[in-house]
């Protein structure tokens, strides 16, 4: 994620550097970025000087301090684990200046968990790009109970300025909106096929011909991995106890078949080897 962010910033036109511990992954970044843009290029999605351009705005390192103390934004995209990204915070607290926004893309990690982290916990938010963030248009701007409005409103007009639309969230929630919603919309189709109402495919079709979106529900699992959906669930069941949050019967049983979707060869839908 932390790579396309870079170059989504930097087709904004802002000068931008892309940090990580391991140089192998920085290197990764690098061809992953040069190879994406060739193909956007020729799809004519932009111009071979606005791609140049955009390099030329871009620099990878795994120095943290030089560049922490210029900038004016950072957002933070390392491994979804706390103590990592606190860590990260407390030294990027250290070194950027003071005006400096310090974001988290994080999806399931909200910003109060990282903010006491530092010093400005006003001036810390999540900032929370899709998947691949070259191509998402939406951009969730979630402000923790610190948050100051200048922050947010900085970060809503970051967001416009990268040409990304921003969906703001005055209150921390897990899951955010799109994937609340998205989550809601798996349950409900999940019950409506083990209640016997309607076949996998009836439901996705119904959710493409009917509500307009371009993959029915159980496609979209199918992609995304049923075992990333298993583990989201109990995650959420141990964060609230609720025995609603809990995985549904038929999602335990494909999770502990091995049916984890396209990656698999079978989850809801069979995916036989070419
Ligand atoms: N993958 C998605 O679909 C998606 C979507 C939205 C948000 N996010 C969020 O983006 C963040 C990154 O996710 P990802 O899928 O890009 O993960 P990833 O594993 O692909 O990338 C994580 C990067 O962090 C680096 N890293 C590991 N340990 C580190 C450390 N101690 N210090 C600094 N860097 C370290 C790794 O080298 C790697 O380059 C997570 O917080 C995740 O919740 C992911």
């Amino acid at each position: 994620m932390g790579r396309q962010i870079g170059m989504v910033c930097a087709l904004g036109g802002y000068s931008v550097t892309v940090w990580d511990i391991d140089p192998d992954m920085l290197e990764q970044a690098r061809e992953e970025l040069r190879s994406r843009m060739d193909r956007r290029v020729e799809k004519g999605t932009e111009t071979r000087a606005q791609a140049d351009s955009a390099f030329e705005r871009l620099t990878f390192t795994t120095e943290l301090e030089g560049p922490a103390s210029t900038a004016d934004y950072v957002i933070e995209a390392v491994v979804e684990k706390v103590d990592v990204k606190r860590d990260l915070f407390a030294r990027l607290d250290r070194h950027a200046p003071e005006h400096a926004v310090l974001a988290t893309n994080s999806s399931t990690i909200v910003s109060s968990r990282v903010a006491d982290a530092t010093n400005r916990p006003d001036r810390v938010c999540n900032m929370h790009f899709f998947n691949p963030a070259l191509v998402m248009q939406c951009v969730e701007v979630v402000r923790n109970p610190q948050t100051s409005d200048a922050t947010a409103e900085t970060t809503i007009e970051l967001t416009r300025r990268i040409n990304r639309t921003p969906v703001v969230l005055n209150k921390e929630i897990t899951g955010f909106v799109a994937n609340r919603i998205l989550h809601a919309l798996r349950d409900e189709a999940i019950r409506l096929y083990e209640d016997g109402v309607s076949s996998v495919e009836d439901i996705d079709t119904a959710c493409r011909t009917a509500l307009g979106h371009p993959m029915g529900p159980f496609e979209l699992q199918d992609l995304t991995g049923l075992d990333v959906g298993y583990y989201v669930k109990m995650a959420r069941f141990e964060e609230s106890g609720d025995p609603a949050d809990k995985p549904a019967r038929i999602l335990v049983e494909k999770f502990e078949k091995g049916e984890f979707g396209r990656k698999s060869g079978k989850g809801w839908y069979d995916y036989p080897k070419k």
